[in-house]
């Protein structure tokens, strides 16, 4: 598709002046609002992971990983503050996207309580799919403040996917195949569910205003065929998932 603005083309003030048509500005702080509240779900997640899990190896990554996540979320919830949208006014517009599949991991991160295993999961969950996210749609993006935004998370979230690959790699060794392999089945379709429904109205809206460069559906597959490699290098068992968004087991 044909976008209409190209990579950072748009600056806060071209809203506030009304250079660009307002659905632009409706897309983008609904988009930004599903952002940051995710970055808020995955710190909460490190943060009670931190209290919870009591290695002294994992201490250090679950800690920086839980100051970058609160960061990546204070980033976020500025570009919405800028555009007069409040934290609290767009969690508040997110309370049914947060009930949807969607947010699934995000939110059974930060409810459940977790142990190494279920840090992995979440970090195989939140991070991995957070860097092609990112990486893939964000970094594009047409509004240039969401673009430099996305720049500063990349670099971050890079170590976070170094942590979940490396610690996948362990993982048969450490917790015992069939474990982790319950766990995959668990968490793997709440992972590719993370992306969102591909091809909705709102996503188009995206695409065509240039806030995404790939449809969800796109980018959920991009994530399975990667994470599906790994997971075989592993030593483990990729769970067999149905092909469409809300993924489940089959
Ligand atoms: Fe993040
Ligand atoms: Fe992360």
């Amino acid at each position: 598709m044909k976008r209409q603005y190209q990579t950072a083309s748009i600056e806060a003030a071209d809203l506030l002046d009304r250079r660009v048509e307002p659905h632009y500005g409706k897309t983008l702080t609904r988009l930004l609002a599903a952002h940051a509240l995710a970055e808020k779900l995955t710190a909460i997640g490190y943060q009670r992971a931190l209290a919870a899990i009591d290695d002294p190896d994992l201490a250090p990554t679950i800690r920086k990983n839980f100051v970058e996540e609160k960061k990546h979320a204070r980033l976020i919830y500025r570009l919405l503050e800028e555009l007069g949208t409040t934290e609290e006014q767009a969690d508040r517009s997110m309370i049914k996207a947060a009930k949807s599949p969607s947010f699934a991991a995000p939110r059974r991160f930060a409810e459940a309580p977790a142990d190494a295993l279920a840090l992995l999961m979440a970090s195989l969950s939140l991070d991995v799919t957070g860097l092609l996210m990112i990486g893939v749609n964000y970094r594009e993006s047409s509004y240039a403040p969401h673009a430099r935004a996305a720049e500063i998370i990349l670099d971050e979230e890079e170590d976070h996917e170094q942590f979940a690959a490396s610690a996948l790699r362990d993982a048969a060794e450490r917790f015992g195949a069939e474990r982790v392999n319950a766990a995959l089945r668990e968490w793997l379709p709440m992972a590719a569910n993370f992306f969102g429904p591909p091809g909705s109205g709102f996503t188009f809206d995206c695409l065509r205003y240039g806030l995404k460069a790939r449809d969800n559906g796109e980018l959920a597959e991009l994530y399975l065929t990667m994470i599906g490699r790994r997971i075989e290098q592993a030593g483990l068992s990729m769970p067999a998932m149905t092909k469409r968004y809300p993924h489940a087991l089959v």
